[in-house]
């Protein structure tokens, strides 16, 4: 595994926190970076010793894994030809497998649903290996992209559009959840206290509970007792119906898994 060479064609959000993640586990891993600017896979290869292709057909043919790291939309633009026994790894959002092999005449596509957190090792990543990979070929993308957090196997392909929004969105609903408890602790102390940190701290202990074998339903209990100051806000929320709402933001974010699918 050490020297391993990927080829990765963009390096935006998602492509720079894969890379990062395979390269602080793999040291020797060798990373041939294609971006249409040049900017960021410019940044990216001086961090991590990479090669910079400055033109699609600068990229070799005969590397062990290529992953494409581009927005959905830019697919039908990307243009390379790949040798039929190539290993793709595709990380855009709601693209089939199919699609893929039939865009580019190969056999083995992976599809992967990472999280930005794959950029510290923490990631929740989702993978679909169509039946082309072998078991060893199998084996190697778990070892390589273990590197970026948790890998989770779907069994379908329909499973990971469905997922997507809870993994791949996820983090952002966090984040926007976070920007809500801070715009509103430091509206309600008049911008006295360190809202950043407190909100901070107080996610990432409760992603730390999160991880017990205690439901998510028992720690919320453990923390509410009745008519208590918790429970006073948590009936503001379900009287809002906030389940309901999140259906509502799951349910669209697949709409358009969909959508992008076509
Ligand atoms: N962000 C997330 O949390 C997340 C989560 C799961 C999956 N994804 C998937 O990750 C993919 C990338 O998202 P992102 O957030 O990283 O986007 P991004 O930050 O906008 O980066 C996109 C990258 O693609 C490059 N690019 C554009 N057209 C290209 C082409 N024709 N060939 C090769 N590279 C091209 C861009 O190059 P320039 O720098 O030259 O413009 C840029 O480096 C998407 O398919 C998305 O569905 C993202």
């Amino acid at each position: 595994m050490s020297s391993v060479k990927i080829g990765v064609f963009g390096c935006g959000n998602m492509g720079k926190a894969l890379v990062l993640g395979m390269k602080s586990r793999f040291p020797d891993a060798e990373f041939y970076l294609y971006t249409p600017t040049e900017t960021k896979a410019r940044e990216l290869a001086g961090h991590v010793h990479g090669h910079l292709v400055r033109a699609l057909n600068e990229m070799p043919s005969d590397l062990h894994w290529y992953v494409l790291a581009f927005k959905p939309q830019s697919l039908d633009d990307f243009q390379f030809q790949f040798k039929a026994d190539s290993r793709i790894i595709s990380v855009l959002a709601g693209v089939s497998t199919a699609k893929l092999i039939q865009k580019f005449s190969v056999e083995r596509v992976a599809r992967l649903m990472p999280n930005t957190p794959s950029s510290i090792g923490e990631g929740a990543n989702l993978y679909f290996l169509n039946q082309s990979f072998s078991k060893a070929d199998e084996i190697a993308f778990v070892e390589l992209l273990g590197a970026t957090g948790r890998l989770f196997k779907m069994t379908t392909e329909s499973d990971l559009d469905l997922t997507t929004a809870f993994s791949g969105s996820g983090p952002a609903l966090v984040f926007e959840l976070a920007r809500i408890f801070e715009a509103e602790l430091l509206r309600m102390t008049e911008g006295r206290v360190d809202a950043k940190e407190i909100v901070a701290q107080t996610f990432s202990g409760s992603a730390g509970l999160m991880k017990s074998e205690k439901s998510f339903e028992e720690l919320r209990l453990q923390v509410t007792s009745k008519k208590g100051v918790t429970h006073e806000a948590l009936e503001v929320l379900k009287n809002k119906d906030l389940q309901g709402l999140f259906r509502e933001a799951f349910e669209a974010a697949y709409k358009r898994t969909l959508e992008l699918s076509k």
